[in-house]
């Protein structure tokens, strides 16, 4: 079997889309569509489950093919990804009947490849690092707001359903934390690059997501996606790791 596949060979139902985000953008643009939704709209709703829910499916796929590029990883690394692989898919399930909770099915919207494209490391150390830290600590700052618009809506079934996927969210990062300090041990050279490529990931979303210190905003009407610090603390981030983040989403928000 092929190592480190191309994301036109995942697996979909043939009614299914995968796209570049930049083009559904260009697209939006082009029919004078806004760019962002408003988080508060049922039909934005239905659309940003659905992200979420193929994310989720990109996850569990990730982190089986983590499991499969990488035969030579520690054999405790490789039990922590096949259990990820089991946990993502718990998560498939559980967005894949909160979009449709809300009236949604899968294939209704596109499929953006962007979380496949962070998967593409060489290194499991970088890849965790991309991944788990970069990728899942994104997720955990989008399930935190999501609690929140759920609470605002008085919708306990999304309310709660998050909360437990956050709860795993928060193991899959500190696994990431933990196997990127593991895996470089006695290796400065490695462990730079690993966190060079975690870097490139936030980069890519502190400029596209709107993402914003929780202190940066004045009116958090929800659509401005805020850093999850307690999670990300919770979840092995150092202070320092955090204060970056906020640092380089200050210096995005100049865009
Ligand atoms: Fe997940
Ligand atoms: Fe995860």
């Amino acid at each position: 079997m092929q190592k480190f596949i191309p994301v036109d060979r995942l697996a979909r139902p043939e009614h299914m889309v995968v796209m570049r985000s930049r083009q559904v953008r260009d697209i939006r643009d082009e029919q004078n569509l806004d760019r962002r939704e408003l988080p508060f709209d049922e039909e934005a709703l239905r659309a940003r489950l659905h992200g979420i829910l193929t994310g989720e499916i990109q996850a569990m796929e990730a982190a089986g093919r983590t499991l499969f590029d990488f035969p030579d990883a520690p054999w405790e690394f490789q039990l922590d990804m096949a259990r990820q692989v089991w946990d993502e898919s718990r998560h498939t399930e559980i967005f894949h009947r909160l979009l449709e909770y809300m009236g949604g099915h899968l294939g209704d919207y596109i499929e953006s490849e962007i979380l496949w494209r962070c998967a593409q490391a060489d290194d499991p150390a970088a890849r965790v690092a991309g991944i788990n830290r970069g990728l899942e600590g994104l997720a955990c700052d989008v399930f935190e707001q999501l609690i929140r618009i759920a609470q605002r809506n008085g919708d306990e079934v999304i309310e709660r359903a998050v909360d437990y996927v956050l709860a795993d969210e928060i193991t899959h990062v500190r696994m990431g934390s933990k196997w990127m300090r593991k895996l470089t041990e006695g290796d400065p050279e490695r462990l730079r690059r690993a966190q060079e490529f975690q870097e490139s990931v936030d980069e890519v979303f502190n400029f596209r997501g709107g993402r914003r210190a929780r202190e940066d905003v004045t009116n958090d009407n929800g659509t401005l996606l805020t850093i999850a610090r307690e999670a990300r603390l919770l979840a092995g981030f150092t202070e320092e790791e955090i204060e970056r983040l906020i640092a380089s989403s200050r210096k995005s928000a100049a865009y």
